[in-house]
Parts: structure tokens; sequence; C-alpha cells
């Protein structure tokens, strides 16, 4: 971190660092110097304000400018005192069931996440937890039976079909007792092996090769795809065995198995001994501690889920308190109102096709457009940035509403604004035919404009600490913004081609600077910087 090299010496740094939330860098032209401050903040927040500053300092111009673009120059390893091993669950959708806006918020959130700790150099696994044990797979079943559908010749559109095929079953289920019948009988055959899993397996594979191909499209690789089902036998009698002796669990009246905590009653094994979601989250948990030995294992699940997660961590807290003592529950609000042309939305790939398709009507009625990136890949991940920043610059917790207007939208804060910096910075390098210098010469970087932006470039990092301290992305979001409101003004003020070459290489530097800085925060937040568009 860059603040730490130039706190003065009489500091007490390390004290500083651990407690420090927040830094002012205020930059001072007339008297060639900035101001830092360092800051305590109160509340946490996406915004800036409601701060009071612990201490602050002077700063001489041309160290700090000195000390920024060396920084960015030669980015040495953001090596942790002892990176930490961090195991995250997120995406998780269940198959053969809709993939839902909740889904969607996971797999976005959840890879920024994913992406900051690799960042600070944290070992992460990530894991997709797939839902696919419950009784939906008794209808979808009977659905596929009845329909006389063999998975395997699934061609086309495999996920959609399945998921049709659920829709129907679930729909004769619900006017028709028998059916429902029939459905429970097929999962109770599946779940006490009484009958021949492949055709499930087949449906688990076809799932997760669609999956990849959207997970592709958003830059999303997981580590490991692990399934409800695998905790569904075996080590759950072992785990029931524990508890009993730890006396929170009871068995009812009807033979449920319920553990007491907090005055709560929370059922884990129905009374024929088949688990319950929360059943099957106590054996994973724990297979993953013995597998990962994490320091910390996140969940990022939608709030519905806060209850859930409450009693997950409580029970397990009594077979295993160090393992509990590392896990996390990161919410989110809810996202209304998401829907494509087609309907509400069902599929992340709809969404993302949306996204690509409204991209290209509006690149088309753009005068900014280069017809030469008016090509399908280049729209597609166009269309993706303006659904990822769009929800990652929203408050964590918040709901929020969804608006394709807002997300696409070229004016204002939107993921447009972000990739078309980057593009005329990427060019600029290209075609200003002049060398990068390997050193910064302050003499030749004198203009407020610099300053200012050397001022922002000085911030990057605390504001990395903090959207990972704070898990909110928006604080990342937001800086990029302000970001390029200045270099915006640079590109206005101060020129490449056409003056002294020794001054067009330094600002040729400053703006490379910039560029990385843009570059590094958009791949954290998972979107892939453009060069053209
Ligand atoms: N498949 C679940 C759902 O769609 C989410 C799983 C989250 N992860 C977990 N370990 N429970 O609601």
């Amino acid at each position: 971190m860059l603040i730490d090299k130039i706190l003065p010496r009489t500091v007490d740094k390390s004290s500083i660092l651990r407690n420090l939330r927040n830094v002012n860098i205020l930059y001072r032209h007339n008297e060639s110097k900035y101001t830092i401050q360092l800051v305590n903040e109160t509340e946490p927040s996406c915004d800036r304000g409601g701060s009071n500053s612990d201490l602050s300092f002077n700063v001489d111009r041309d160290t700090l400018l000195q000390g920024v673009l060396k920084s960015i120059m030669t980015p040495e390893n953001n090596q942790q005192v002892k990176p930490k091993k961090i195991v995250m669950d997120f995406s998780s959708p269940n198959i053969a069931k809709p993939f839902h806006a909740g889904h969607l918020r996971s797999t976005i959130i959840g890879n920024f996440i994913a992406n900051i700790n690799t960042y600070f150099n944290n070992k992460v696994t990530r894991i997709n937890y797939l839902g696919d044990w419950g009784t939906q797979f008794g209808l979808l079943q009977y659905g596929l039976k009845s329909k006389n559908i063999n998975v395997k010749d699934l061609k086309t559109d495999p996920i959609r079909t399945l998921y049709d095929v659920y829709v129907y079953a679930n729909k004769l289920a619900s006017t028709n007792e028998e059916v429902q019948q029939e459905a429970r009988k097929y999962f109770a055959d599946i779940e006490q092996g009484r009958m021949n899993l492949d055709n499930w397996k087949n449906i688990r594979e076809i799932t997760v090769q669609e999956l990849e191909k959207v997970y592709q499209r958003l830059g999303i690789k997981f580590d490991a795809y692990h399934w409800e089902s695998d905790y569904n036998g075996g080590n759950i009698k072992s785990i029931m065995d524990m508890l009993e002796k730890e006396k929170i669990i009871e068995t009812d009246e009807s033979g449920k198995k319920i553990a007491k905590i907090n005055n709560r009653d929370i059922t884990i094994l129905k009374s024929d001994n088949s688990t319950l979601y929360i059943a099957r989250d106590i054996a994973a948990l724990l297979d993953r501690y013995q597998k990962y030995e994490f320091d910390k294992m996140l969940y990022i699940v939608d709030n519905a889920q806060t209850d859930h997660f409450a009693a997950l961590f409580e029970v397990v807290s009594n077979i295993n308190r160090k393992c509990t003592d590392g896990c996390e529950h990161i919410k989110f609000g809810r996202l209304k109102g998401m829907s494509t042309r087609t309907g509400n939305v069902v599929f992340l790939n709809d969404i993302l096709d949306e996204a690509k398709r409204k991209m290209h009507e509006k690149q088309l009625l753009s005068k900014n457009t280069r017809s030469a990136a008016m090509n399908e890949e280049t729209c597609d991940i166009l269309g993706t940035s303006a659904v990822l920043i769009n929800d990652l610059k929203q408050k964590r917790l918040k709901d929020y509403t969804f608006s394709w207007d807002r997300a696409l939208q070229s004016e204002g804060d939107s993921a447009i604004k972000l990739q078309y910096l980057h593009c005329r910075l990427w060019s600029l390098e290209q075609n200003c035919g002049v060398t990068l210098p390997t050193h910064c010469e302050p003499k030749y970087l004198t203009e407020e404009i610099i300053g200012e932006v050397i001022a922002e470039l000085a911030r990057f990092e605390n504001v990395l600490n903090k959207s990972l301290e704070e898990y909110e992305a928006c604080i990342l979001v937001n800086y990029l913004f302000r970001l390029a409101k200045y270099v915006n003004r640079m590109f206005n003020e101060l020129k490449v081609k056409n003056v002294d070459p020794d001054l067009a290489a330094q600002r040729l530097l400053m703006f490379y600077c910039a560029r990385q800085t843009v570059k590094t925060g958009l791949e954290i937040l998972g979107v892939r910087p453009l060069k053209e568009m």
C-alpha cells in the first residue's frame, strides 16, 4: 500500500493502518503539496463524508507524484502478511429451476469478492454448490417419463427443455394428487437408492455444460462444482450422532429430528430420515472445513436466507467452533423488475442476450461507434459490463429495481462510460507515436489537473482495501466514476501529439498509469476492459 510508504517516520504505522478506514488526499496546487488525512469513519458507507480526521500530514507534490507513478509502473506483489485460505460458495443455482435474480446477484457479487481477494493474494477456492436434490426431481423425472424424453437426446437448449418439463409436471401435480404421489415416489426411489441414477447424472452433466457457457460469457470460472446430493447419505448419520451427544437434537412424536437453538426449532431430518436443505448444508460445511482447512468460508446468498445461515452456523458451532468462526453469510438485497422481451427472466443467458441485443441497437445509433468494432463480441462484452456495473454500483444490502435504460445509458454513471474511457486511453497509447518512458520526470508534469489525477490514483489501494473490508463493490465503482471524471478532464487539457517529445512522453506516462488503474479496477469487478468500441 502506497500510503504506508509515505507516512512520516514519527508515526506508528501499524496502529494507524490497522484502524484505517479512509484516506483523504487533498491537493494544494498553489503550495505544490498534498495534505493526506487518515480518517476513521464511524459508519461504513459507499459515499464519503461523515468522517473525522485522526491524523494529517503534508507531502511534497513531486514526491507523491513519483511514488504513485512508480508504484503503478512496477507493481510489487500485494503480499499479505500471511495469505488467507478463503472458500466461497456463490452462484449456486438449482437444476431444472430458473436461475433467478438472486442467483444473478450472487454470481456477480461473488465473483467480485473472489477477484478482490485474489488481488490481495489470498488463496480463493470458488465453489458452485448446485441444488440437485429435493422433491422437484421427482417431478422432473415424472415429466420426462410421461413425455418420453431421454435426457441424452436433448441437443438444443437442454436446460430450457428440462425447465419446461418441470413446469409441465408441476402444473399437472397442482391439480392431480396422483401425479404428486407418483413424483414423490420417484424421488423416494432416487433417494433411497432404488432407482438407477444414470438419467439424473446426465441431467447434472448437461446442466453444468450449459451453465459453463454462460459463466464463460461473464468471464467466471469455478474451481469446483459441488452437489447438494453429495451430502445426502453417508456422513449425515455421524453428524446426527455428534449433535445428539451435544444434546441439541430432539426427536418429535412424528419422528422428525429437530435442533433446539435459542428457543427456535430447526428441523434437520424428516420423519423418514431424509435430509432437508439445512442438513445437507451442515454436512457440506464440515466437509469443506476438512477438505480446505479454510480461514474463511463465505456464502454469497440473498437476504431471504438469513435465518437459514444463522441456524446453520449455530448448529455447526456446537460441533466445531473453529470452523464456524470463519463463516460468514454475505447477504444482499433483492433485485426487482428484471425482465426480457420474452417475459420474466428465467435464464441468465436470456439476460445477457437481451443486454447484447440492446447494446447492438445502441451502438448502431451512436456516432462514436467505430464500425470495425461493431462485432458480436464487443456488443456482448458491453452488454455484460452494463449488467455487472449496474449491479455492483448498488449498495449490497439494498433492494433495487432494474431498469434497462439506466443500465445501458451512456451519459451518467454506467459501464459504457468506463469502457469508453478505457478505449480512449488505449487508442491514445497506440496512435500517439510516442514511446512510454521508464521514469517519471516531475518537471514536465506541472499542470493542476495532473496533481488532481495523481491524488485519485494514490487513493486506489485504499479504495480496494475498503471495498474488501466491507465487501462493497460500490466503493470501487464510485471511485472509478470519479477517476474517469478527472482523466477525461486531463484528456481535454493535455495534448500528447505535436508537443515537445520529452513532454509528450511524460504525459503519455500519466495516461498510461490512469489506464492501468481503470483496467485493474474493471477486472476486479469482473468486467473485461475493451480496446475498441
Ligand atoms: N441453491 C440454493 C438456492 O437457490 C442456494 C445455495 C446457497 N448455498 C448454500 N450452501 N446453501 O436457494
